[in-house]
């Protein structure tokens, strides 16, 4: 006798949809909760998933995504899937070959040895993994380089778009000598002040890398982000704007320049001496012209009046530090005038090569406009001299070309890596970024600077440092 059929079990053609659906939409579930998870846990080049740093709090940017899952989408597209397909990175071929006569390797500038004296403190007892766990809480991020693939561990984002050209800047130097840069761990603040006082941390100095340091800290100074471009505010990649400025000096002679000593910038920024500076403002007393750059107008009229290349009118330049040390000095020494500089705190990699008298002329900060009137009538009183130290400051800039910003990078990262007493591997919360990661995230001006910034494998090696 056959079951009837109002016993036999319930029919598949119900059931198995109905499990199917279930588990699609609670795998689907799942998924979409799991890539929410992962997507609000990663940090970006940008900023995404990223509290400022504590140390110096600063306005969050919005970000350009509209919404939440355009902003997921970007984000696993870039960080995630972006590298792997990417073809750069450091694994072309170096443009020489080791034996190749015509590539013989130039001597760098002499103030490279300063990269020694920053690397002191660790020559004897080396760098452990606990130096870096201990510099983590003064940095905004890892660097890894391992096999010449990069890797970044987020800790807060950085103002502007400093962290983007910083890890394009080290991007292009590994295409640059691929080979050559060796595996390091390095840890990296971007924001202005030195943080690791060499009184505090004197058992223990931390290694932490940024854009300047004092001779009170063991920060390691490294190259700023504007040598690739500050797009924030109109600032040409360094290989286009020095010979832009270098070309508008030559617009006016120096002897035709106006014979007062100028200096133009943003006197809001929390330093004395700038505040100090206005006083100066007076073109028969001091034989000074102090001006304020207001940035926002600026930008209203698409940076025309601020032109780096239109500001070399003046015999001499002032330079006065900022909140800490300033961008702005490299842009004063490019024109030719000469340089007062008002005897800095602060110093980045490049600054421990001036020579006063020789190349700029310092200013003391404690007898400010006097001080300033004296260079300006010494000058105006023997302008061939004048004129001939002026030179020297743009010809000092001239040589720091980008070839050589690149060079002390690879050697700073060389020497430092060689005191790590541990082979560097990127911690699990790393992620790889490569040139293609970082275009991914940047917007339509980033694209054009970071575009204009791209290098191929170097065709001469390194320049040499000669220790003597
Ligand atoms: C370094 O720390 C010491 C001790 O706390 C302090 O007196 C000194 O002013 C600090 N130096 C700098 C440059 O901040
Ligand atoms: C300095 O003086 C000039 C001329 O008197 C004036 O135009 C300018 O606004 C002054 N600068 C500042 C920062 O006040
Ligand atoms: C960047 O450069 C590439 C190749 O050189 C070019 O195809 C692309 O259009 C450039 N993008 C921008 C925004 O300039």
């Amino acid at each position: 006798m056959g079951l009837s059929p109002k016993h036999s079990p319930r029919t598949p053609t119900y059931l198995f949809p109905c499990v199917i659906a279930l588990s699609f939409f609670s795998l689907t579930g799942l998924l979409l909760y799991k890539v929410d998870d992962v997507v609000s846990r990663t940090g970006t080049v940008v900023g995404h998933n990223l509290e400022p740093t504590p140390w110096h709090v600063f306005p969050t940017k919005p970000f350009d995504e509209e919404t939440r899952q355009s902003r997921a989408y970007k984000i696993i597209q870039c960080s995630y899937l972006t590298c792997r397909n990417a073809v750069s990175g450091g694994s072309g071929r170096l443009g020489y070959a080791a034996g190749d006569a015509k590539a013989k390797a130039p001597t760098c500038p002499d103030f490279f040895k300063a990269i020694r004296r920053d690397l002191e403190p660790w020559m004897k007892t080396r760098i452990s993994e606990g130096h870096l766990a201990e510099a983590q809480k003064y940095a905004a991020f890892r660097v890894v380089i391992v096999g010449g693939k990069m890797f970044v561990d987020w800790y807060y984002a950085c103002v502007q778009s400093r962290a983007m050209f910083t890890v394009w800047g080290l991007l292009q130097l590994l295409r640059k000598y691929p080979g050559l840069v060796p595996d390091v761990d390095l840890m990296f603040d971007c924001m202005d002040k030195p943080s690791i006082n060499k009184t505090e941390h004197n058992s223990k100095p931390l290694p932490l890398f940024r854009y300047c340091t004092t001779k009170e800290h063991f920060d390691i100074p490294f190259p700023d982000w504007s040598f690739w471009g500050w797009s924030e505010i109109n600032i040409k990649p360094w290989r286009e704007e020095f010979p832009d400025i270098k070309q508008g000096s030559q617009a006016v002679s120096w002897r035709d320049r106006k014979q007062l000593a100028y200096w133009k910038g943003n006197p809001d920024v929390l330093s004395p001496i700038r505040t100090e500076l206005l006083n100066c403002n007076d073109s028969k007393a001091w034989g000074a012209e102090i001006l304020r750059q207001d940035w926002v107008a600026a930008a209203k009229s698409g940076f025309k009046e601020s032109k780096l290349s239109k500001q070399c009118n003046h015999r001499y330049k002032i330079y006065a530090e900022g909140y800490a040390w300033s961008v702005s000095l490299k842009y004063i020494l490019s024109c030719g005038s000469v340089t007062l500089i008002i005897t800095p705190q602060y110093e980045d990699f490049f600054t421990r090569g001036l020579i006063p008298l020789q190349n700029f002329i310092p200013i003391n900060p404690l007898d400010l406009c006097p001080s300033i009137k004296r260079a300006v009538d010494w000058g105006n009183m023997h302008p061939r001299e004048a004129e001939v130290l002026g030179k020297r400051g743009q010809d000092y800039m001239e040589t720091l070309n980008m070839d050589r910003v690149y060079d002390y990078m690879f050697h700073l990262i060389s020497e430092y890596s060689k005191l790590l007493n541990f082979k560097p591997t990127p911690p699990s919360s790393a992620l790889e970024v490569c040139a293609e990661s970082v275009l991914c995230f940047a917007d339509e001006k980033q694209t054009l600077f970071l575009n204009s910034t791209k290098v191929s494998p170097s065709q001469t090696p390194p320049c040499t440092i000669k220790y003597v």
